[in-house]
């Protein structure tokens, strides 16, 4: 309760831009989660103030085995803490425990057009990979996720390239609503980090590394051991010649590259002329050990945080106590604004 006052009285903070961003909680988090998203978040928090959600309602329009969902979901709170996401200067919640989530989302269903959920890529991608459950939750999956953004009043929202036709709906709606009663959203940016890595299949380096690939071996997760991420870096594929240099036609060294360079921060220049002359191999275990290197403490930490059910608890309690505080300010002006009937006044 203290953090709420002194978040919401001092000056900076009102002047403050609002930062919110989440993920779901549908596997493990993988090292591009950390650095496409969370060391991005990390840096974010002195700046703005920031909101950062576990979305577990939208990892259910996929069926979910409800004991997993419950371990991930605690389980991307520690690793978020683990990263540098500091709940003392950011608000840490689970989606499902604010409310105002599902009820702006339907107010918003309202407001949207089939035509436009129809068209987004995501939900044409994911109605091919399960065709089995092409389900209501899954079409409305975007307005669900502008509730998320336009409840805080977000300026900003750090996404990956594949959710930029998400935010623009967001936008879209916000204007729309806007519009036809009065100012009520603000209209959220797309925040795309400048140098965000994309992170490469370890097996298939064309493809982008995805924490739900069924092939754990393309995979180098955030709770990975050393001799892990050693062995499957080692086994990674790699292309055709022996030089060790980013190019199109060398996808698996690029990757590999990338990596060094994250783990590192040796730039593709740097990397090249330390590896020149030098074999797939010996790189290779270069590679394998900066990024055991780069993990280690993050999975020390999380594996420290994930047992500690109590303290996780805590920071969900007082962060979805301070989100309600905000979602439900926005929320009880929209539902006036429609004309939904109140008993307060
Ligand atoms: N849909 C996002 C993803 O899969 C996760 C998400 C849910 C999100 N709500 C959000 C991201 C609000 C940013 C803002 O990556």
């Amino acid at each position: 309760m203290e953090k709420q006052n002194s978040k919401t009285n001092t000056d900076t903070i009102t002047r403050r831009k609002t930062i919110l961003s989440g993920i779901q909680p549908s596997g493990k988090l993988t090292i591009g989660h950390l650095s496409g998203a969370l060391d991005n978040w990390v840096k974010l928090q002195d700046e703005y103030n920031c909101f950062y959600m576990i979305a577990d309602l939208h990892a259910i329009t996929v069926r979910q085995v409800p004991a997993l969902l419950r371990s991930q979901t605690l389980e991307t709170v520690a690793i978020y803490l683990a990263c540098g996401i500091d709940p003392k200067k950011s608000t840490l919640f689970v989606q499902s425990h604010v409310a105002e989530h599902s009820q702006l989302a339907w107010v918003l269903n309202c407001f949207t057009g089939m035509g436009e959920c129809s068209k987004m890529t995501q939900f044409k991608d994911k109605s091919k990979t399960h065709k089995e459950n092409i389900n209501v939750g899954l079409f409305s999956y975007p307005t669900l996720m502008a509730a998320d953004i336009l409840l805080y009043q977000a300026d900003l929202v750090p996404v990956g390239e594949d959710q930029k036709q998400h935010l623009e709906l967001s936008r879209n709606l916000a204007q729309r609503f806007n519009h036809y009663y009065s100012n009520t959203f603000k209209i959220p940016e797309p925040y795309i980090p400048k140098i965000g890595a994309r992170i490469m299949s370890l097996q298939e380096p064309t493809k982008k590394m995805s924490k739900s690939d069924e092939n754990e071996r393309n995979i180098i997760f955030i709770d990975d051991t050393r001799e892990q991420i050693i062995n499957k870096v080692k086994r990674s594929v790699t292309d055709s010649g022996s030089e060790i240099k980013m190019a199109a036609d060398k996808p698996g060294i690029s990757n590999l590259m990338t990596l060094y360079n994250i783990a590192t921060g040796k730039n593709f220049t740097e990397i090249e002329s330390e590896f020149s002359g030098k074999g797939y191999g010996d790189f290779k275990l270069a590679v394998g050990e900066a990024v055991a290197d780069y993990i280690q403490p993050i999975r020390e930490k999380f594996i420290e945080y994930r047992n500690d059910k109590k303290m996780l608890n805590d920071i969900l309690k007082e962060g979805a106590s301070n989100a309600h505080f905000v979602a439900s300010r926005t929320l009880s002006k929209v539902y006036k604004k429609i004309g939904l009937y109140s008993l307060d006044k």
